[in-house]
């Protein structure tokens, strides 16, 4: 069975072919970085626009490199949510109108979803249920996953998300957007405790976390530095990270301890981050528990996720008719009801 993935969430159009015996056959991302980057962010007018424009392209040479076409794609993947809502349309078009041609049935993905099987496309071991930290540019959830299209949402972000905090913090250092990567790749020449930030919410025993407090106080320290040198923006940067890093290990620590499972997945664009995995597996081994994560390529927005989370929605025969919508605000948890 062959699935084509689009995924239009945000700011890489990502268009992808994953086969169930072969795995990915292509996984094609156009990102826009150079396009967002001078405005600190993404611009949702201009990330609509683009994915127009490169969408057609990056199928075609998909099709064209792996040799397929409708006679052997038998399903379109596309993400329907959550995301941006212009952006999200261009895709849910391309592949509704594609499916209608073809014949062959859509099945809307929630882009959360996408993230959290995505450790499956390099892991035959991982199986249900297991926990899962969520980690993006827009969302910081723990999940406990059940069963396809079954989660219940265990903790979140009450305010930023850790991905959007990473930007922020960033942005403030005078690093280039999307600020995770050049953040950590700082953060390594910086000495650990110069500076003490806050940790909100480390103490309570519940599975929430509040990142807006911890955002404040480092762009205040950040602006309150007279003739800040290369030096202070690293120790700065490396402060941050730690305590970021201390608070999603803590909360991963409690969710094991509550579920009692000892699975855990980290997916999303900041799994890619390597002391956060680092720090995860050591938690870990020490709970005899295994951590499971995505290839580098994989962690950021990509079709190939939703293709494969395509792939095993068909399977259970849990797809859509042409009727069904994007929500641009479609939360994991309520997919058990959609
Ligand atoms: O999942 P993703 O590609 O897009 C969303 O769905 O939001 O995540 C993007 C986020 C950005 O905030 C980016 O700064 C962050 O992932 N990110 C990282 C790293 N690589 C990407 N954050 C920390 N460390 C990294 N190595
Ligand atoms: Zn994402």
């Amino acid at each position: 069975m062959r699935i084509l993935g689009i995924e239009t969430s945000c700011d890489e159009t990502g268009v992808a072919i994953y086969d169930s015996k072969l795995g990915i056959l292509i996984n094609n991302i156009c990102s826009q970085v150079n396009i967002h980057s001078k405005y600190g962010g993404v611009v949702p007018e201009l990330a609509a626009r683009n994915h127009n424009k490169n969408i057609l392209p990056l199928i075609q040479d998909a099709l064209l490199k792996t040799n397929s076409s409708k006679n052997n794609i038998h399903g379109i993947a596309y993400t329907a949510g959550p995301g941006l809502t212009g952006s999200l349309l261009v895709g849910a078009s391309i592949a509704k109108s594609l499916a209608y041609a073809w014949n062959i049935p859509t099945i809307a993905i929630n882009h959360m979803e996408g993230h959290l099987l995505s450790p499956m496309l390099n892991n035959n071991e991982l199986s249900f249920p297991f926990l899962a930290l969520l980690v993006s540019g827009k969302h910081t959830q723990l999940i406990r996953a059940n069963d396809i299209g079954s989660y219940d949402l265990l903790g979140k972000s009450l305010d930023d998300a850790v991905g959007e905090v990473f930007d922020k913090v960033a942005v403030a250092l005078g690093l280039k957007y999307p600020g995770g990567l050049p953040l950590s790749m700082l953060a390594m020449h910086g000495f650990s405790n110069k500076y003490i930030f806050p940790k909100p919410l480390i103490d309570k025993p519940n599975l929430m976390f509040s990142f807006s407090g911890l955002k404040t106080s480092v762009i205040n320290t950040i602006c309150n530095l007279s003739n800040i040198n290369y030096q202070d923006k690293a120790n700065i940067a490396r402060s941050f990270e730690d305590t970021v890093i201390e608070i999603l290990v803590n909360k991963c620590a409690k969710a094991i301890h509550i579920s009692k499972i000892k699975k855990l997945v980290i997916a999303g664009g900041v799994s890619a981050n390597n002391k956060l995995r680092f720090y995860l597996h050591n938690m870990i081994n020490k709970r005899r528990g295994t951590l499971f994560y995505p290839n580098k390529e994989l962690c950021t927005d990509n079709g190939a996720m939703i293709a494969y989370a395509g792939l095993l929605r068909l399977k259970d025969n849990k797809y859509n008719n042409l009727k069904t919508s994007i929500k641009s605000n479609w939360q994991i948890e309520s997919i058990n009801n959609s």
